[in-house]
């Protein structure tokens, strides 16, 4: 079983502290946004790769296996992307941006995200597909050329299918858990070059949310199509919860807790990362901010790179099941 962080480049640069705590944490780790097409495409004929090589530096120097996030996403493409891409050339700029990035880093990757969160069921699709720009561009069948591609660029990175709001025991998350299925069974049947799929778990606190049998029989499933599962971006959203710091870090711990215990035992889980390193980075302030205007505290370590009460419990679940199977 593989643990860690999704790190960001500022931490990395500006912070001993956070630099040691990676080091001291991490068997694998992921960039939170360097290797995306945003930051990697600054012009259409241009690469930048400063950030993510210098990440990759890092991670090797401390034998910190590293996942690449992400090859095809409908979110954080470069501003040109929407006024020069075309049906007459989506293929060829997905397929040249999938050699060029995942080729620049073949065989020092542990995984690629390859395609990430294609399914979105309030699109209204009877397959569940998101209406993404890649979906209008080219058609279905972008998410197979999209895994050919990569396996043809790195065949030893595991090739991952990437997805959120898939963990929780509700319609909503039940309902898309099938259409992720359908798909993956489809990849399957077509020969799809596939070996994984990531669980995004941005979990949430509260007696609304709970984490079971949805979520059980999702893992049997991936098992019987021979799909490892990582759970690729953990954290807890505490927006339900009040604003006192103690009783939220333990419900925020409970959380953590009752997930791992949901997921572990399933037996194909083989790495674990959180979405962040500490609470004062995470992205939840920026995009689902508490009402009370105070921060949220959804990661392992506090705004002093402290650990909270979710990281010893994530521990002693880990512990507990140690190769994401049966407990010892
Ligand atoms: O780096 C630029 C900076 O140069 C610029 O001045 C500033 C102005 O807005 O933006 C900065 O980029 C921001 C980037 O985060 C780095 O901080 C982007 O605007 C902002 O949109 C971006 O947000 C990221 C988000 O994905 C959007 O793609 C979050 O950090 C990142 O945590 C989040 O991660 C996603 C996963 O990739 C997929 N799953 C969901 C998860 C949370 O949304």
């Amino acid at each position: 079983m593989l643990a860690g962080f999704a790190l960001s480049m500022a931490g990395i640069r500006d912070s001993e502290a956070y630099r040691n705590i990676v080091r001291e944490q991490c068997s694998i780790a992921v960039a939170e946004n360097a290797m995306k097409w945003g930051p990697l495409r600054p012009a259409p004929d241009s690469y930048f790769f400063d950030d993510a090589d210098e990440l990759l530096r890092f991670t090797e120097a401390n034998r910190i296996r590293m996942r690449g996030h992400n090859l095809c996403w409908h979110r954080q493409l470069p501003d040109w992307f929407a006024a020069l891409a075309s049906k007459q050339n989506a293929r060829s700029l997905l397929t040249a941006h999938i050699r060029t990035v995942a080729g620049r880093y073949a065989g020092r990757m542990h995984s690629w995200d390859v395609v990430n969160e294609s399914i979105q069921i309030s699109d209204g699709r009877a397959d569940g597909l998101r209406n993404s720009p890649w979906l209008s561009l080219i058609g279905e069948d972008y998410i197979e050329l999209a895994f050919r591609t990569a396996r043809e660029a790195d065949p030893s990175a595991l090739l991952t299918y990437n997805e959120y709001g898939i963990e929780a025991e509700t319609p909503v998350h039940a309902q898309k858990r099938a259409a992720v299925m359908l798909l993956l069974r489809r990849l399957r049947q077509r020969n799809v070059p596939i070996d994984a799929v990531g669980i995004q778990s941005h979990l949430a606190a509260g007696a609304s949310h709970r984490y079971g049998e949805g979520l059980r029989t999702f893992l049997r499933e991936c098992r019987e199509l021979n799909l490892e599962v990582f759970l690729t971006e953990m954290d807890v959203d505490d927006r339900e919860l009040l604003a006192e710091r103690n009783a939220r870090d333990g419900m925020v711990a409970d959380t953590y807790e009752a997930y791992l215990n949901a997921a572990l035992p399933s037996g194909n889980v083989r790495a674990l990362l959180t979405w962040g390193v500490y609470d004062r980075q995470t992205w939840l302030d920026h995009e689902e901010p508490r009402k009370d205007g105070l921060p949220q505290r959804p990661l392992l370590f506090d705004d002093e790179l402290r650990p909270k009460p979710a990281y010893s419990r994530l521990l002693s679940s880990l512990q507990r099941y140690p190769s994401g199977g049966a407990p010892i």
